[in-house]
């Protein structure tokens, strides 16, 4: 049984990918500094899948104590790493904080990589790293743009470490570029739990609908897009959660060509923010509150995923709709406020 590290496994799509590695016979040891999860999710990981889960709560931004872990688990075969600050508003008042939290914790793993002898890597990026693309959908091998914002930017210097890094590194790596995550886990013991007001799409839904918000606010509807509001590829999180494994037994079975190599994780779709909230009201029979406001600065217009590589290569697909995505993250949301979950 593979001994894999999840990095940021307390977090949102952490947690989901811990669920689906435990299904499919991989060991899990999780580390994360719970600066902004709660380890409590890994009880809600426990019940959905009866088995347990090593928790290191640590800073990877420490470097002795990373390598801790490594040193007590001799037999770790690959690493995922979701840990990382990922608000985008945040990373613009607070760039140092960004640059320092997300790329050192990546250069400590990698060092780490290397000297514990770990054969697999895979990272967590972005769609971000596309910036406004000049056409969609967008391929790996699209152009990347300047970034948006500075968490845009992390992102895209830990890809740049990553292949440089990659190619005098023992270890094989995979980028996987997540288009929109969303929903929550089917048995709703697990779902997004955004810290404050939250700043995505389906958790501002789901809050308005159930009354912690007064009204959402669409970010402007003077896109030329077709109803002219933004198009996105909102993604499964549980979709996203297993193209990680596929990822580790593509590295496993020796399956990649280079020593770094790049996914797009979109379903191929893109719906506008409008058939989203449609969505939402079809699937819960909730009307929502909410109304057209300013366009959101930073806000790329339109953007959607290729995702040919992953079908073909990972032998991933989607399996989750839009209207599941809107249905499981709603249960979610009806659990939270009826005080059922771990976090409660
Ligand atoms: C954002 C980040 C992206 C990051 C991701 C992580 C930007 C430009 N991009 O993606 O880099 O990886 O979050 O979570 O910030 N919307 C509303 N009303 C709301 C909330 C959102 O209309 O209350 C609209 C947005 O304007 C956008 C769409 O919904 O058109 C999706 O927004 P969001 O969920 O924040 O995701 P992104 O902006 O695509």
């Amino acid at each position: 049984m593979a001994k894999i590290i999840v990095t940021g496994g307390c977090g949102y799509i952490g947690s989901h990918t811990i669920v689906d590695l435990l299904e499919h016979g991989y060991e899990v040891i999780c580390i994360d500094n719970n600066s902004r999860s709660h380890a409590t999710v890994l009880n809600a990981v426990e019940k959905i899948t009866g088995k347990t889960v090593k928790h290191y709560k640590i800073d990877l931004c420490n470097y002795e104590d990373t390598c801790a872990v490594f040193e007590e688990h001799t037999d770790i075969s690959g690493v995922i790493h979701f840990a990382a600050y990922k608000a985008v508003g945040e990373s613009v008042e607070q760039p140092l904080l960004y640059f320092e939290n997300n790329l050192i914790s990546l250069i400590n793993l990698l060092k780490c990589v290397d000297e514990f002898g770990v054969s697999h890597f895979v990272f967590s990026s972005s769609c971000t790293v596309y910036g406004n693309p000049d056409s969609i959908p967008v391929t790996e091998d699209t152009p990347i743009k300047k970034a948006e914002s500075p968490y845009g930017s992390t992102k895209q210097i830990s890809e740049q470490i990553i292949e440089d890094y990659a190619k005098n590194s023992a270890a094989e790596h995979i980028l996987l570029r997540y288009f929109n995550p969303a929903g929550a886990h089917p048995s709703a013991l697990m779902g997004e739990l955004p810290l404050g007001k939250p700043q995505n799409l389906v958790p501002a839904i789901t809050q308005t609908a159930i009354g912690k918000l007064e009204k959402l606010w669409v970010h402007g509807n003077d896109y030329p897009t077709r109803d002219g509001s933004c198009i996105r590829d909102y993604i499964h999180v549980c979709d996203l959660a297993h193209a990680h494994t596929l990822a580790l037994r593509y590295l496993e079975q020796e399956k990649n060509e280079k020593s770094c190599e790049i996914f797009n994780l979109g379903t191929g779709n893109g719906n506008t923010v409008l058939e989203a909230i449609h969505a939402f009201e079809k699937t819960s029979g909730v009307a929502l509150n909410y109304a057209i406001g300013p366009r959101r600065s930073g806000d790329v217009i339109a953007i959607y995923a290729n995702n040919d590589r992953a079908q073909k290569v990972l032998g991933w697909q989607a399996k989750y709709s839009l209207e599941d995505i809107m249905s499981t993250a709603w249960k979610w949301e009806q659990e939270l406020k009826a005080g059922q979950t771990v976090f409660n």
